[in-house]
């Protein structure tokens, strides 16, 4: 009875604030003579400030038109536009702008779901070696981080070399399917350098432990660089292999729209999702320098405590996750 009447309490207490919110809701569109969605494209700039707020105002409106807005497909997001204004009854003359900043957020909001479902199509498709573009996207991926070296066949040991399990990769795609094998080729294909940085450190067997004679001889600078240097080696393609696993996870879970409103104009591409793979891919090394793990059975609390990290800032609607080379030529939404 007690556990009864303390959740009609609630309920009531729910239904008070929902009437409240609408009351208070229609009070300033009097005052102000402006709707929610209007308000918020004039109070937040653009990128996930802005985008945020009017997918969630979308979502969570009482009206079916907006209601279904979030999941337009993206030839009538244009039209859907139209219907929205006419519904508010705004007139696009006298307030072109409008149009143009709901237009856009409305893009990036149809793109990220249109992304999600790419993404995770990649991630169903198993690796095949019947498939020759399949195939090619393998070895292209050698010739780029052992662009010295030939392999000697289609099943060898060297595949060890980059940083997979045994001679045949074809099984370590296993978890994320063609996702992981086009992430790494995209890291490798665009962000050449830093893979091969990232590829040569973690080939590298740790410097420690330094004796306690040749210690002494350092200084604390150089004994702290000398600790910094080299972490303890892992095998890079699993790892990337993993990492697309975590990439995939914050897209999945909204985490990423943070980030991905405010880098891309309109709709998200699989580019900026790879780009962001590049970023991950280069933090996670240096984090796991960092952490200075003393052994591979680390992986797992690194890992985890790196995703934190990660969700921690893109809880802050400022951020983007660039990578260095991205950074630079793409449009920040942003600024
Ligand atoms: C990546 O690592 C985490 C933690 O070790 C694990 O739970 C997850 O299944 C791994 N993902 C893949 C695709 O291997
Ligand atoms: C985000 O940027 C705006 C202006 O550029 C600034 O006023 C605000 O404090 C920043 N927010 C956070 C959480 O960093």
């Amino acid at each position: 009875m007690k556990h009864f009447l303390r959740v009609l309490t609630q309920f009531f207490v729910f239904l008070y604030c929902k009437c409240l919110w609408r009351t208070l809701k229609f009070v300033i569109r009097k005052v102000t003579g402006r709707c929610e969605l209007q308000r918020i494209c004039y109070n937040n700039k653009p990128g996930a400030r802005r985008t945020l707020k009017i997918e969630s105002s979308l979502r969570f409106s009482k009206n079916e038109l907006l209601q279904s807005a979030v999941s337009a497909h993206p030839d009538s997001v244009e039209k859907t536009i139209d219907d929205i204004m006419t519904l508010k009854k705004i007139n696009p003359d006298t307030n072109p702008q409008l149009g143009i900043s709901l237009q856009a957020s409305l893009f990036q909001i149809v793109g990220y779901r249109n992304l999600v479902l790419e993404v995770e199509k990649l991630r169903r498709e198993p690796y095949d070696c019947e498939n020759a573009e399949h195939e090619e996207m393998l070895l292209k991926l050698w010739k780029a981080l052992r662009p010295e070296t030939p392999l000697t066949g289609r099943i060898s040991k060297q595949w060890c070399e980059i940083g997979f399990q045994g001679s045949d990769p074809k099984t370590d795609f296993r978890g994320m399917g063609l996702l992981g094998l086009h992430n790494l080729l995209y890291f490798a294909e665009h962000d050449k350098a830093a893979a091969l940085q990232v590829l040569h450190d973690s080939l590298q067997p740790k410097h420690r432990p330094i004796s306690l004679g040749t210690t002494s001889k350092l200084s604390k600078a150089e004994w702290e660089k000398k600790k910094f240097d080299k972490a303890i080696g892992y095998s890079f393609a699993i790892v990337g292999i993993n990492i697309t696993d975590l990439a995939y996870a914050l897209l999945v879970s909204g985490a990423l729209k943070t980030h991905l409103y405010n880098v891309a104009p309109e709709m998200p591409s699989l580019a900026h999702f790879q780009q962001t793979f590049c970023y991950l891919m280069q933090e996670f090394h240096k984090f796991w320098t960092e952490e200075d793990p003393s052994d591979i059975m680390e992986f797992n609390h690194v890992r985890a405590k790196f995703h934190k990290r990660v969700l921690k800032q893109l809880k802050n609607p400022n951020m983007t996750l660039c990578p260095h080379f991205a950074a630079s030529d793409l449009h920040l939404v942003n600024l």
